[in-house]
């Protein structure tokens, strides 16, 4: 790992360990490992891969007023499902933080980490795997020896088709609301698989 890579990554570690509790850290080092591998299966930096899992949710436990602070006077717009549940701004808030606390400036990064919670069409490969990595590390319930075969044999495009239904059908079963986003996403990569 580079050396820049590295400070980075212990900064956000640190960051992260004193600003969630203790099983959404270790849910994001098994983000982090299984993000990484997916960028060595697909040919994508593994590094950024790593740096993405442990970021994507630094801001999981801000306040809603702090979320919300942070996310307004930034270049990203605030939905009307966001405004109702200001939680749902983790990600985009984070990428805030990335960029300007942490020094980040990989477009890839910060795309990856701001879509983490609702996925958007034409995502970037590294934004399609750390989508992928957070709902199908193996600390998720749902995931198993069976789950994970299906997975290895699958396209990063099918890895994001499936994870997204698989999600949808979960929230629709919890009766929360699915964003507009979310359904675009699954048509996009439909159309790009
Ligand atoms: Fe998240
Ligand atoms: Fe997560």
């Amino acid at each position: 790992m580079s050396e820049e890579n590295q400070i980075l990554l212990e900064k956000l570690k640190k960051y992260l360990s004193v600003s969630v509790c203790k099983e959404r850290y270790d849910h994001s080092m098994r983000t982090a490992q299984t993000a990484k591998e997916l960028c060595l299966r697909f040919g994508e930096n593994a590094e950024l891969g790593e740096i993405a899992g442990v970021a994507h949710d630094i801001c999981k436990e801000m306040k809603s007023d702090l979320l919300l602070n942070l996310v307004s006077v930034s270049e990203y717009e605030i939905s009307q499902i966001e405004k109702d549940k200001p939680s749902l701004l983790h990600g985009k808030a984070a990428s805030v933080l990335l960029k300007n606390d942490f020094g980040v400036s990989n477009q890839d990064l910060l795309e990856a980490v701001s879509n983490h919670v609702f996925g958007k069409p034409k995502m970037c490969n590294l934004a399609k795997i750390l989508y992928v990595a957070d709902k199908s590390e193996p600390g998720r319930p749902y995931v198993n020896h069976e789950y994970l075969e299906k997975l290895q044999k699958m396209s990063l495009n099918e890895l994001v088709e499936y994870v997204l239904e698989n999600n949808i059908d979960y929230l629709t079963k919890k009766g929360k609301a699915i964003s507009k986003e979310t359904y675009e996403l699954l048509r996009s990569v439909k159309g790009e698989s």
